[in-house]
């Protein structure tokens, strides 16, 4: 059985108090015994809200693929071993198109997690013209393609995948339910090609992009849909709790 999955990317938002504020309050709240929720906040903050913890577990938004060494301003998949962060984000597609990372240094950073156990949260997603080309498909096989030709079985079991449509990310424009389906179908199908259908079954499939209390009911009733990857919404409490519990 696979998790249903609510994960808050925090993004570059909210300063120390209003963070603290905001896991404050989400430990107050109820959520589904069903329901795995992870908050990735700010790596400055990853140390001081793992001590308040409570039901959600914490991630890195990024990493750094080498362990150590001259990489002024960067963090390890080590760092996150050693602070028992269990979680880090990689490949979101603001990391592609503004710090240039190719699906090689993402697919590095994978490996990286993996040798120190944390879970990689793995990002992909086409542009609004390569959709309109009709290379929505081909786009998130090749951003797959490391990750279904080099991974073991066992690593793969590890990983979540998030499909971010670029164009939906922050603009208010959400993919159909039905369409966000047929991505998370071909993607579950490109597991079981490589691996197994019982290890495609049980890898889970977040949705990303402008997903919010009104538009969560809908797209997590899909098949293959296994929850989300909140941007904007995950910043208020309710929103984000709301989301999380639109499981049906
Ligand atoms: P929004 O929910 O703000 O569109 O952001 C989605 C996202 O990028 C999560 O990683």
């Amino acid at each position: 059985m696979r998790r249903n999955i609510v994960t808050g990317n925090w993004k570059m938002n909210l300063n120390h108090s209003d963070s603290t504020r905001l896991i404050d309050e989400i430990n107050t709240k109820e959520i589904h015994l069903d329901v795995e929720l992870i908050v990735a906040p700010p790596s400055i903050y990853l140390s001081s809200l793992h001590k308040k913890q409570h039901h959600f577990s914490l991630s890195a938004q990024n990493i750094h693929f080498e362990e150590n060494g001259a990489f002024t301003g960067e963090i390890s998949a080590e760092m996150l071993s050693s602070l028992n962060i269990n979680y880090a984000i990689v490949g979101h597609s603001e990391r592609r198109s503004m710090f240039h990372e190719t699906d090689e240094i993402i697919f590095k950073k994978v490996k990286s997690l993996l040798k120190y156990n944390v879970n990689p949260i793995f990002c992909c997603g086409e542009l609004k013209e390569e959709r309109e080309e009709g290379r929505a498909f081909e786009v998130v096989s090749n951003q797959l393609n490391y990750l279904l030709s080099d991974l073991k079985e066992d690593q793969i079991r590890k990983i979540i995948i998030a499909y971010e449509p670029v164009w939906a990310i922050g603009t208010g424009l959400t993919a159909s339910p039905e369409d966000a389906q047929k991505m998370h179908k071909h993607i579950r199908e490109s597991l079981a090609d490589q691996f197994s259908l019982k290890t495609a079954e049980n890898i889970a499939i977040l949705y990303g992009g402008s997903c919010k209390p009104e538009n969560a009911k809908d797209i997590f009733s899909q098949e293959d849909i296994d929850g989300g990857l909140i941007g904007g919404a995950s910043l208020d409490c309710n929103s984000f709790l709301s989301i999380a519990n639109s499981f049906s």
